[in-house]
């Protein structure tokens, strides 16, 4: 199920305009979305109180969207809300991240949500990054990317193939078949290998080590960033990795580097192994964490590091929130 959000406005307050304007919202909304009626569950549409002459949930069902439920509302007077607008919500039975069509001057007020955001998030294991990113996903309604998720699946195809890790050519072998896909199911990433689930097998400890080694490879990393680049070029998206802003999309206009202390990180991934049951020593994980930081931010190709036009968020003495929070700042500045 998702839920997809609109908005158009009128020039004046008159049943063809607002006929007018629900009927070109609703159909944008559908070709947007790949949207047929029979997966619309119900339309909610609410109007500014300057729009009294027609409602919108009529227009809807003279527009031919009669078979759902139908609700319209009148918003109260707010001062500084933008006159004469129509906003909708509709719950469709659809996967995966719903699309959000603002129109006339809606779409002036909802730049982030009207142009395509693609977002860089790059850092260290552990710096926070993965929550901050899925958080913002979630807060600006698009699509979250993990491309370490895929990397982890590289590495495990590796393992249940038997390929010798340290060996290019072996790992070549296993990339050039390997059956790979990214799913979203109730709005969360799914990695699939072979068309099985694999999400929680890939978090493994020592699949983290193995993902670090295989990703040093070309011939992974040129697969991989290939399948990141195609779906960053269809939609709005977030994506979390090491070489996003350096390497995988150096044009995107927002990228961030995330950071922490290797002690926060540490704990962090601690905790989080801990919590998942996994039994780990605090000592270990500062070693691992350390291990992969050379070998991520040393390797040849697209090593981890800053890109010269990212922003920095240290996310050490930071709260999740105040992370996303401070990225949304800094996005809204550039839009
Ligand atoms: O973010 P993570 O811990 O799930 O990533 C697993 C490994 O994959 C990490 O050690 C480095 C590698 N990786 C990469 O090389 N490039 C990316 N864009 C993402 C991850």
């Amino acid at each position: 199920m998702n839920a997809i959000r609109g908005a158009i406005t009128v020039k004046e307050d008159t049943p063809e305009q607002v006929r007018e304007a629900v009927s070109q919202l609703l159909a944008e909304i559908s070709e947007k979305n790949s949207l047929k009626k029979e997966d619309i569950i119900y339309i909610m549409f609410s109007s500014t109180e300057d729009i009294k002459s027609f409602y919108p949930a009529k227009a809807a069902r003279e527009a031919g969207y009669g078979t759902c439920p139908l609700f319209s509302a009148m918003e109260p007077p707010i001062e500084g809300a933008l006159p004469l607008c129509i906003r909708v919500l509709v719950l469709t039975s659809l996967e995966g991240a719903p699309v959000p069509v603002y129109l006339g001057d809606a779409a002036l007020l909802r730049r982030d949500l009207t142009r395509r955001l693609v977002i860089a998030l790059d850092g260290p294991a552990g710096s926070g990054k993965s929550t901050t990113a899925k958080n913002l996903a979630k807060d600006l309604n698009i699509l979250y990317l993990d491309t370490g998720a895929m990397y982890r699946a590289c590495a495990l195809e590796c393992v249940r193939r038997g390929a010798d890790i340290s060996d290019e050519n072996s790992v070549k072998s296993v990339m050039d078949d390997i059956d790979l896909r990214i799913e979203y199911k109730n709005g969360r990433q799914v990695t699939m290998l072979d068309g099985g689930d694999v999400s929680e097998e890939i978090r493994r400890p020592e699949i983290s080590q193995l993902a670090s080694k295989v990703s040093a490879f070309g011939c992974v990393r040129r697969k991989m960033v290939e399948m990141q680049r195609r779906i960053a070029a269809t939609m709005s998206c977030v994506m979390d990795g090491r070489d996003i802003g350096t390497n995988v999309l150096p044009n995107t206009e927002h990228k961030f580097y995330v950071t922490a202390s290797v002690e926060v990180r540490a704990k962090r991934r601690y905790e989080e192994d801990r919590a998942k049951g996994y039994e780990v020593s605090y000592d270990s994980i500062v070693n691992d964490i350390r291990e992969r930081d050379k070998r991520d931010t040393e390797r040849e190709i697209a090593p981890l590091r800053c890109a010269e036009d990212a922003v920095i968020v240290d996310t050490s003495d930071m709260t999740p929130e105040q992370a996303v929070e401070f990225i949304k700042n800094k996005i809204q500045e550039k839009i």
